[in-house]
């Protein structure tokens, strides 16, 4: 497949076995692809083959398929740093998602470096993975814990930041580059420069953003970040952390085990390179195969091509949705979010909206997102989100108003 500016989505559908079966008699119309993305078989491909022709435990064995899986894993982490332009292969570590990577920074940098005084900052757009556990090491060493709030529109109020800045020593920023719930895209060029002008590292949660578009970590100003495999059309149970080489060497270890090692004694134990440092036990290689392929699949495509079909859907649901007076939309207007569309229909708890589009083929999820801070800031317990990626077709919107339509006649 060679990149294209326009993307061609029934082509890219073809890829894709799932979309192949009928969900009660209609067509699968899959608008969950923030919660996780459907798989090609170019992915299926290499994981089958991968177990069919090069399985064995990876670092381990000397013998030729243990070579041959450590390659295959190797090169894996050659082309994840290749996708968010790492300087090396080193920096990468292999966790076993976004929610793992941040909870290894959290553990491995923030327990054993912050202390009553500091202050942690995150937004109150972070879904829980990037605020439950800097909550928690906040309490745990004593440091403040800060959120920068949204304004009205659902964009971060940068405003507040003199007044986080006055509280204490700031030493961390954690905030997403892309909010999961609402699809606002956040502005972490400026959020990492005021990180850095207190002196403070920038953790980039990048779940929702590095699976839709192109990251260049050497650009982005941040200092670690966090992705899944599962949610850029690779297997579940592997993700990947970004970190500077010379934070992650000066980190401790996040899992203890085999592997991470390089001298066990009776007495003491030290640690091996890094990223095997932070690899404890046996590692998803055949994961990280899939998540390579899958890396691969989507750079053929072009990520710039992806982004650019996603902002165009999230444009067309926001005009198709606005038309139906008794829907409340969330978020920015289409220019500043991406592919995520969230709402609710008037006196309709989304649970039962869900289920209704079901019944039509439709999947979107209804819920809070992990997102509890940001749903009570926005006076509500949940909400309905339809979210798109590179195989979704225009056409499953204009099927999700005309499922809408039917939830509103049987429950409205
Ligand atoms: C913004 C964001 N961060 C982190 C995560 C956690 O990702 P995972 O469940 O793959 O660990 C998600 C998952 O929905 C997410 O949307």
């Amino acid at each position: 497949m060679t990149p294209q500016l326009k993307l061609d989505a029934p082509r890219i559908r073809a890829d894709f076995p799932i979309f192949e079966q009928v969900i009660h008699g209609k067509p699968l119309a899959f608008l969950d692809s923030a919660v996780t993305a459907q798989k090609p078989r170019q992915v299926l491909d290499a994981v089958r083959e991968f177990y069919e022709t090069s399985y064995a435990n990876v670092h381990r064995g000397v013998y030729t398929l243990s070579e041959r899986a450590t390659e295959a894993y190797e090169g894996a982490r050659t082309k994840v740093a290749g996708f968010v332009n790492a300087p090396s292969a080193r920096e990468i570590v292999f966790t076993r998602s976004a929610t793992e990577s941040l909870n290894l920074v959290a553990y491995a940098w923030g327990l054993w470096n912050l202390r009553p005084g500091d202050v942690v900052v995150v937004t109150e757009l972070e879904h829980h993975s990037n605020f439950v556990p800097w909550q928690f090491v906040a309490r745990k060493t004593g440091a403040t814990f800060r959120m920068i709030p949204v304004d009205e529109g659902a964009e971060l109020d940068l405003s507040a930041l003199d007044a986080i800045g006055g509280d204490g020593d700031v030493k961390v920023v954690a905030a997403n580059l892309v909010s999961n719930s609402l699809g606002t895209i956040n502005p972490i060029d400026r959020l990492a420069s005021w990180a850095h002008d207190q002196g403070a590292l920038m953790v980039v949660d990048a779940a929702q953003a590095a699976p839709h578009r192109k990251i260049d970590v050497q650009t982005l100003g941040a200092d670690f970040l966090a992705f899944s495999s599962h949610k850029l059309c690779g297997p579940t149970s592997v993700g990947a952390l970004w970190g500077r080489r010379e934070l992650l060497e000066q980190m401790e270890p996040f899992n203890l085990g085999g592997h991470m090692i390089r001298k066990v004694t009776f007495e003491e134990t030290t640690w091996g390179d890094v990223p095997g440092k932070f690899e404890a036990g046996t590692q998803p290689s055949a994961e990280a195969v899939g998540f390579g392929a899958a890396v691969d699949y989507l750079q053929a495509v072009g990520m710039e091509a992806i982004e650019q079909h996603e902002h165009e859907l999230a444009a067309y649901a926001l005009d198709r949705l606005g038309e139906l007076p008794w829907i409340t939309l969330y978020g920015p207007p289409a220019d500043r979010r991406a592919g995520i569309v969230s709402f609710n229909v008037d006196g309709i708890h989304p649970h039962d909206v869900s289920q209704v589009l079901d019944w039509e083929g439709i999947a979107i999820r209804a819920g809070h997102h992990c997102c509890q801070p940001l749903m009570r800031k926005l006076g509500v317990t949940a909400t309905n989100r339809a979210s798109f990626y590179l195989y979704t077709l225009p056409e499953e919107i204009d099927r999700l108003v005309e499922g809408l339509l039917k939830v509103k006649e049987k429950l409205g």
